[in-house]
């Protein structure tokens, strides 16, 4: 039996789930489409993670319309398998709006670039329920295709790394862990615009070949939120493929994911530190900044235990991450962490929510249902007390960002689950 929090919270995402819905044709492609933007004041179009989290949000108001948000995802997948970070499907009603992003056009409506990749992780969700394996049948070919030009396209070491080729594709635009390696000193939004064209600029000159971008090594990252969200999403793709009859699929899968964690653990892992941290360029040099990242594999569920304690230690530490409205995007101690936002510059302190997502549901897996149940606990507090932000303040809580952001919405599955598992006990 559910509780009344949950129902309330059903309530209010079902409300921002239909404000924030955008629906229509585009006669660029010829197609419909039906998603749910990340938030309609700033962000209208649909952002590959965003929509990820969106139709984990759905499949537990809507199987169906978790399934529409997938399909419009992947209806301008490209024959090799790339999927575009944001599609702008409806982008001549808000033109102006384009003049104030950074991005990389592959098309005028898609990006160049990639997102965290869990895309299986969603897919998992929205196959849920009745018409599961039909939906199954119909998505896997592009999932499989996506994640295999991952493999081939975006590993160009072989190491079982997938490497990012500039900072919005890990999801954490203007993260301090970057600041060094783009020679970013100020705080100013032109130091973030002019860092990104730094990289963007000569990759235009190379006609934005992955070979040849990579060959520049302006801004390689082998970067540990998206490599531990890809070496998860790889292992639940490994389970659709054994679902869906492919054994063979299904092996393969099994393989890249320990071999993505192995690497992890192997190149990432600092001992000494008991933290994760991203590798840089060519020569694989460390990105020594603790942060969100750093926590990240925490939700691999093969993570030996040790190295899974020593994360808990970090979240439990108040100089870290044992914020009052926890987890911040940087831990605490570090200089360049801001619990306030610092104008419209994103990852630099405040608690996202997709993240309590991920560390909610590691700290399950690793024993710790104690703390997941209280990250679930202060996470949906938040968006109780504040709305559906972008991101919080770890000290006040208080919101920040755009407003009816829509992956704060998540927070829905988070006590979905924390019900379930209590129902287990
Ligand atoms: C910001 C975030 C990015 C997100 C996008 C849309 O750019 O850094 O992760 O996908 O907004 O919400």
């Amino acid at each position: 039996m559910s509780s009344a929090r949950l129902e309330r919270m059903r309530e209010a995402v079902r409300g921002l789930y239909d404000r924030n819905r955008q629906r229509g044709r585009a006669e660029w492609c010829a197609r419909d489409y039906d998603f749910v933007c990340p938030s309609i004041g700033t962000y209208p179009f649909q952002w590959f993670w965003d929509s990820c989290f969106h139709a984990v949000v759905l499949s537990r108001l809507d199987p169906e319309r978790a399934r529409g948000e997938i399909r419009s995802l992947l209806a301008n997948a490209q024959p090799d398998g790339f999927v575009a970070h944001v599609t702008f499907w409806q982008r001549e009603k808000y033109e102006d709006m384009l003049a104030a992003y950074a991005i990389a056009y592959r098309t005028p409506y898609l990006s160049d670039c990639i997102q965290p990749p869990l895309l299986a992780e969603a897919v998992q969700a929205a196959a849920r329920g009745e018409g599961g394996p039909a939906f199954l049948a119909e998505v896997l070919p592009a999932v499989r295709r996506y994640y295999d030009w991952l493999d081939r396209v975006r590993d160009p070491d072989h190491d079982g790394l997938v490497a990012t080729l500039q900072p919005d594709e890990s999801g954490l635009d203007h993260a301090p862990k970057y600041d060094a390696y783009l020679g970013i000193t100020g705080l100013a939004a032109e130091d973030f615009t002019a860092g990104w064209e730094r990289v963007a600029g000569p990759y235009a000159e190379v006609g934005r070949e992955p070979e040849r971008m990579f060959g520049l090594d302006l801004f390689v990252v082998e970067d540990v939120l998206v490599n531990a969200i890809y070496a998860e999403n790889v292992r639940v793709l490994g389970e659709l493929l054994a679902a869906a009859g492919d054994a063979a699929g299904a092996e393969q899968m099994r393989r890249r994911a320990r071999r993505t964690t192995t690497a992890l653990v192997d190149k990432c892992y600092d001992r000494d530190a008991g933290l994760f941290f991203d590798l840089a360029g060519a020569d694989e040099e460390t990105l020594r900044t603790n942060s969100i990242s750093s926590l990240m594999p925490l939700v691999l569920p093969d993570l030996p235990a040790p190295i899974a304690a020593s994360l808990v230690d970090h979240l439990e530490d108040p100089r870290e991450y044992s914020a009052p409205f926890p987890v911040p995007s940087v831990a605490m101690n570090v200089p360049s962490f801001s619990a306030a936002p610092i104008g419209k510059l994103v990852w630099r302190g405040p608690t996202w929510i997709n993240t309590n997502w991920y560390l909610s549901r590691g700290l399950r897996r690793h024993g710790r249902p104690d703390l997941a149940g209280s990250i679930e606990d202060r996470s949906a507090r938040l968006v109780e007390e504040h709305g559906f932000r972008e991101y919080y303040d770890p000290l006040t809580g208080e919101g920040a960002g755009a407003h009816d952001f829509s992956w704060s919405a998540v927070v829905l599955d988070m006590l979905a689950r924390g019900e379930e598992q209590a129902g287990q006990e």
